[in-house]
């Protein structure tokens, strides 16, 4: 544990798509501030080692398999994490895909796939976790949106509108849980450096260059930008908060 960082001491975390990039930073920092964390990947061999990595700086930490489109998988994998670990009192939604095309040139196929994997992926999860922390009257449920949800991003619609829905999703759930002491709230990353951004533009030579230029603080997110927003949305130094949006992105959008 990182000195000076004890703030999710005997706390129980799961982040999904925590096998790599942003969700895997996020993972490594609950555990820096003494969370025991759940890896939960549809990349299995990516969350276990992931889950290795955490484990062998002494913290307790579990990789799972779970493709977060199936809510009969998410529920397994709640009480399979709540078995292992202990109570979940963190949720960190962070799974998240997507093909980068002009709507026209979409597919109904990708819709399906972008939906699944970005929308239903957090609803699942939520509705397999909610119901223990009403009971036990605490909870953290942070959700990885993206700033194309608040401003829009060419070539990402339906994603956009994915991350778009997730944020009426968050702040309806926040003022329904809010008498359960649940805090529900957003952390939308601006272009940030992981395979998913690579990928996306890898037909797009010079975009991210171009990119990195357009951000005030003149370079693409890293992981780790991320890592310490969450932190404090998992945090008792949020209590008070709650529906939030919080944009992670260098300066390049803000909110109003
Ligand atoms: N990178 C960016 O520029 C950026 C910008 C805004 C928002 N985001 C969001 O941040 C989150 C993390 O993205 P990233 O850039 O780290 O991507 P990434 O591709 O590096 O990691 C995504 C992870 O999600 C996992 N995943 C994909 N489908 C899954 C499924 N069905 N079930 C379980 N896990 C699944 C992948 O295996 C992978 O480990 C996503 O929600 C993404 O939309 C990213």
């Amino acid at each position: 544990m990182a000195s000076g960082m004890t703030r999710l001491v005997g706390k129980v975390a799961i982040v999904t798509g925590a096998a790599q990039g942003i969700g895997r930073a996020i993972a490594m920092r609950l555990a820096q501030e003494g969370a025991q964390v759940a890896i939960a990947d549809i990349n299995d061999s990516g969350a276990i080692e992931t889950a290795h990595e955490i484990s062998s700086t002494g913290a307790r930490a579990l990789g799972l398999k779970l493709d977060v489109t199936s809510l009969d998988q998410a529920l397994a994998a709640i009480e399979k994490v709540e078995r292992e670990l202990g109570p979940i009192d963190i949720l960190v939604n962070n799974a998240g895909w997507d093909k980068v095309e002009p709507f026209v040139e979409n597919t109904p196929e990708t819709w399906e796939r972008v939906i699944a994997i970005n929308f239903r992926g957090p609803l699942n999860l939520c509705k397999a976790v909610i119901p223990g922390m009403q009971a036990r009257g605490r909870g953290k449920i942070v959700t990885i949106s993206s700033d194309a949800g608040r401003v829009g991003s060419t070539g990402e619609a339906v994603y956009a509108g994915c991350k778009a829905g997730l944020i009426g999703f968050s702040k309806t759930l926040a003022r329904e849980l809010a008498r359960y002491n649940i805090n529900v709230n957003v952390v939308c990353p601006g272009p940030t450096d992981t395979a998913l951004l690579r990928s996306a533009m890898a037909q797009r030579p010079g975009v991210l260059a171009a990119m990195a230029k357009a951000i005030p603080m003149r370079r693409l997110g890293q992981p780790e930008d991320l890592a310490g927003a969450v932190a404090f949305f998992a945090s008792s130094d949020s209590d008070y908060a709650t529906g939030q949006v919080l944009s992670i992105s260098g300066g390049l959008t803000m909110a109003g």
